[in-house]
């Protein structure tokens, strides 16, 4: 039997008196890529960082590789984080010093490699997202879609066997958005990396997913193929699917449309 690469037990997360994860149970298999979606503000990225470790969740367990990251040192975690690549929603570079130098970033920290072997991994890194040669640039004189090429680039360096992006293609034009989502699809055969990628983009989703996994309101609503998602009975599914307002947008339109009608 397949075993999971990681597994989340029981997640509840809660700021306040507001529950923000409601006991959220996954399990992600190595070499394929789970898709978290769900709409803004559902617990998506909250999600993502307590599996990479990056805050804490209020109860539950996250086992990855069969070690519970909750319960980890700030030492455990670190050697941990070795492990994996995040690509962030905003890519995160660093604006001052150069692509080159934000992809070395942490075989710096992290590794005692000579100078040269860096340089070599710097340019192999690059022209795996398709920017060989500007390993010189700042961020600031790259686009958006190169910005996130190249925060993938630095995601990619110390060959992680995770890959964990938030929101990889939102915010871009559809045509450099699905040569991202592609570019993902085509690291992910050739490493056989297991990912795990948040999104509300839908034209993702049907290109990178191996399976979905639909958060909504802090719960897993189902975790199946996209084909078994768009079969789904439940209202809320089939809504996000069908990309059907609210009923309070609707009350509101109405509303509206009920003053212009008065003023008309
Ligand atoms: N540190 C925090 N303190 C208080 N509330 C928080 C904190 N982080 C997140 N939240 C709340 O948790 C909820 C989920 O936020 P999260 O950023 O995980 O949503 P998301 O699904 O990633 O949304 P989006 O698609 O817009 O990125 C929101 O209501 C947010 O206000
Ligand atoms: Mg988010």
């Amino acid at each position: 039997m397949r075993q999971p690469i990681i597994q989340i037990k029981n997640l509840i997360t809660a700021y306040g008196s507001h529950r923000v994860l409601n006991g959220i149970n996954l399990e992600i298999f190595k070499g394929e890529t789970m898709v978290i979606l769900g709409r803004s503000g559902c617990g998506k990225s909250t999600l993502l960082r307590h599996i990479i470790g990056l805050s804490k969740p209020t109860a539950g367990q996250i086992l990855i590789k069969g070690k519970d990251i909750t319960q980890m040192s700030d030492d455990q975690l670190i050697q941990f984080r070795r492990t994996i690549g995040m690509l962030f929603q905003s890519a995160a570079l660093f604006n001052s010093i150069t692509v080159g130098d934000n992809v070395a970033l942490p075989l710096r920290e992290h590794t005692h490699l000579e100078e040269s072997t860096i340089e070599i991994i710097i340019r192999m890194k690059l022209e795996q997202v398709g920017l060989s040669g500007f390993d010189e640039f700042k961020p600031s004189q790259l686009s958006g879609g190169m910005k996130k090429r190249a925060g993938l680039a630095r995601a990619l360096a110390m060959d992680p066997e995770i890959l964990f992006c938030d929101e990889p293609s939102a915010g871009l034009d559809p045509i450099v958005a699905v040569g991202i989502d592609h570019l993902l699809l085509r690291l992910k055969k050739a490493f056989n990396m297991t990912m795990v990628v948040v999104t509300h983009e839908l034209a993702s989703v049907e290109i990178i997913a191996d399976r979905v996994a639909m958060l909504h309101d802090g719960s897993i609503l189902a975790c199946a193929t996209l084909a078994e998602l768009k079969e789904s009975p439940d209202p809320r599914i089939r809504q996000f699917f069908s990309r059907e307002p609210d009923e309070e947008t609707i009350d509101k339109d109405r509303f509206l449309e009920s003053l212009v009608g008065r003023s008309a």
